[in-house]
């Protein structure tokens, strides 16, 4: 059975693409800060007979990632999926806007994506080895494409998380490892409820970023796909 890893798996995209991974037949490792509601979305998959193992971790803590890569290690002993979903985002202008919520940005979105990549890659790498496609993949946004006003430290992280993926493709290219930046526009989930004048009809949703998932999976070792950018039907993109 092959496993993957999903951060920022308790809801919205996350939970969506490791229903997806685990529909699939991959076993899963879910994590999330919150345990309670983790332990809820972890509930509801094993409900459709899904393996799946729940960690908590605050991916702003750098020995909550370190043990979830060794979690998942222990459990599963192989990763061929890694998916860097966990994000937030905290809007206001770059004027005022206080440096606790600055960090706690770069923490969770930028930061523990490197960490976490970094963690997981001898596993990766076994993978990579033994069937030549396993997968980074690394949740950006549009905004990591066009900076967004009122949303500068958010958009500067997902930037760099596109960088960063082209850089760790650079990396491991030869070790039969894959990574590739999602760039989501607005999607329906918790994270889009402040949005005003983009009804959650008009949205993207969860399932079609897990489906996308799914089809970096079913293209050959020979082919990768660097980036992904997801556009609104009705959207100016
Ligand atoms: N929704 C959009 O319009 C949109 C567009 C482009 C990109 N994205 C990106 O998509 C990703 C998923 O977001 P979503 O839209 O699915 O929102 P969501 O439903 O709010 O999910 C966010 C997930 O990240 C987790 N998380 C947040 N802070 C964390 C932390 N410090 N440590 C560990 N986990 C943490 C949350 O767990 P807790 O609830 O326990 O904190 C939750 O599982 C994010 O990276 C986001 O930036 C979203």
């Amino acid at each position: 059975m092959r496993a993957a890893l999903v951060t920022g798996g308790s809801s919205g995209i996350g939970l969506e693409i490791a229903r997806a991974l685990g529909s699939e037949g991959y076993a899963v490792t879910l994590s999330a800060r919150r345990p309670d509601k983790l332990a809820h979305a972890a509930a509801g998959l094993r409900d459709a007979d899904m393996d799946i193992h729940a960690v908590p971790a605050d991916m702003a803590i750098e020995d909550d990632v370190t043990a979830l890569a060794r979690a998942h290690g222990d459990r599963y002993g192989r990763l061929d999926v890694l998916v860097n979903n966990a994000g937030v985002g905290v809007g206001g202008a770059i004027e005022g806007h206080p440096t606790p919520k600055l960090d706690l940005q770069l923490a969770v979105n930028l930061r523990a994506v490197y960490l976490m990549t970094r963690e997981c890659i001898p596993l990766l790498r076994a993978a990579g080895a033994e069937h030549g496609k396993a997968l980074i993949v690394n949740m950006s946004s549009v905004t990591g494409k066009v900076g967004e006003p009122g949303l500068a430290a958010y958009s500067a992280t997902k930037a760099a998380l596109i960088g960063f993926t082209q850089a760790a493709q650079g990396e491991l290219a030869g070790a039969g490892i894959q990574a590739t930046a999602l760039c989501p526009g607005f999607v329906d989930t918790a994270m889009s409820d402040w949005v005003e004048g983009v009804s959650k009809e008009e949205m993207i949703k969860p399932a079609d970023i897990a489906e996308a998932v799914l089809f970096l999976l079913r293209t050959s070792p020979a082919c990768r796909v660097p980036e992904i950018e997801f556009a609104r039907a009705g959207g100016r993109l």
